[in-house]
């Protein structure tokens, strides 16, 4: 099976899993344990999280000190982000027309509980639109916050986060940005960015499934949403694992030590994949084409031909790849991210994410070209 589908997970890196055992032998207890085999479970989970910060850009020293909020991922980060952030009595939240389930779900939530959550259009290239961000903050006098995407999970449209999180701060507002398929995939340094709030989750890296968090500067205003337990300064209760926060923290940094060569082969790998595709099926269509993309991601339309019908074709012929968004695969539905693009419905309707990750190969890239082409001519 050729694994096209890595924005949906990757497969963990085996020298994660090394790190990961190693901490399972050495038999890691409850961190939040006063005895001394507490104290040394707190004392590598916490370097882990020291580490973790500095890697993804936040300040580790002083009185700015930023947070990390362990999570079981990044569903669970962008809830704890967007309900936290919003405070108790009703305001607004703005967020983009092209996020997450997890972000639209926890929207809809606030939206249940009185609050207003517009949302902010995006351009037929995937890059949302910034002229109606600054339209939306001077109509509404009472945002708690603000939420947008560094880098689309269908699409792979890298967002305008830095002049965003601009507006934002002259109405002093913060910003939450969903960086979960930027980070391991391209350099995201959350002081450099100006936002609040990052969310990011160790699956989407070659790391752990069960691992995320939620970045923050020290002063941001997060309220828990889940109760009983001082874990975590009371923000996110549960006993934490030191094995999964180690995952997490040794597959960012072999994707630090990696990056140039990661991003060199994921752009050879997926420019591969385009040019072959669009020689052999001149209809392709490539989604976001001419925006700054992530480099492993491409959305492809075969217009004249049914998604849902190709996806599963590929399947049988060896190829696995996905219509959107796994979280909301299993439902035929159109893509909500392609459609807030305005693109024309045969474009929606016939159109297959391929993602790609470190353990693809060009040879395997290239075979499933044939794979796919064969596919959409038979179809
Ligand atoms: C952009 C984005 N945000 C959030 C998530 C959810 O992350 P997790 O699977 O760790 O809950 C995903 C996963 O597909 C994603 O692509």
């Amino acid at each position: 099976m050729i694994y096209l589908d890595q924005n949906s997970t990757t497969p963990i890196d085996p020298r994660v899993t090394a790190k990961m055992v190693e901490c399972y032998e050495r038999g890691y207890l409850n961190p939040a344990s006063q005895h001394a085999l507490g104290q040394q479970a707190r004392n590598r989970l916490e370097s882990a999280r020291e580490h973790l910060i500095e890697m993804l850009g936040g300040c580790i020293a002083g009185m700015e000190a930023d947070r990390l909020v362990f999570t079981s991922g990044g569903s669970e980060a962008n809830n704890l982000a967007l309900i936290g952030l919003a405070g108790k009595s009703p305001g607004t939240i703005i967020i983009s027309s092209i996020e997450h389930p997890s972000v639209v779900g926890a929207a809809d939530e606030l939206a249940r509980r009185g609050f207003e959550t517009p949302r902010i259009r995006c351009h037929s290239s995937g890059v949302i639109d910034l002229d109606h961000l600054r339209e939306l903050i001077s109509k509404h006098d009472d945002i708690r916050l603000i939420s947008i995407m560094l880098a689309n999970n269908e699409t792979g449209v890298i967002q305008p986060i830095q002049e965003a999180a601009a507006l934002c701060h002259q109405a002093n507002v913060p910003l939450h940005t969903d960086a979960v398929q930027a980070v391991g995939k391209s350099e995201v340094c959350f002081r450099d960015l100006g936002v609040t709030a990052l969310t990011f989750t160790a699956h989407k890296l070659n790391g752990p499934r069960g691992i995320g968090g939620l970045l923050l500067q020290r002063d941001a205003a997060l309220e828990p949403i889940m109760f009983g337990g001082f874990q975590q300064l009371a923000l996110r209760p549960g006993t934490e694992d030191v094995a999964l926060a180690v995952g997490c923290e040794t597959a960012l940094s072999l994707w630090q030590e990696e990056a140039e060569a990661r991003a060199a082969r994921l752009v050879e790998m997926r420019n591969l994949l385009e040019k072959r595709l669009v020689e052999s099926v001149p209809i392709s269509s490539i989604i976001g084409a001419d925006s700054k993309r992530l480099p492993h991601t491409s959305n492809i339309a075969f217009p004249g031909v049914d998604r849902q019908g190709l996806l599963i074709a590929l399947d049988m012929a060896g190829v696995a790849c996905s219509t959107g968004s796994a979280c909301a695969s299993g439902s035929s539905e159109p893509s909500p991210v392609l459609e807030a693009m305005n693109l024309p419905p045969e474009i929606i309707e016939s159109a297959l994410r391929f993602s790609l990750g470190i353990t693809n190969t060009v040879e395997e890239v290239a075979k499933a070209v044939n794979i796919i082409s064969r596919c959409v001519k038979q179809d």
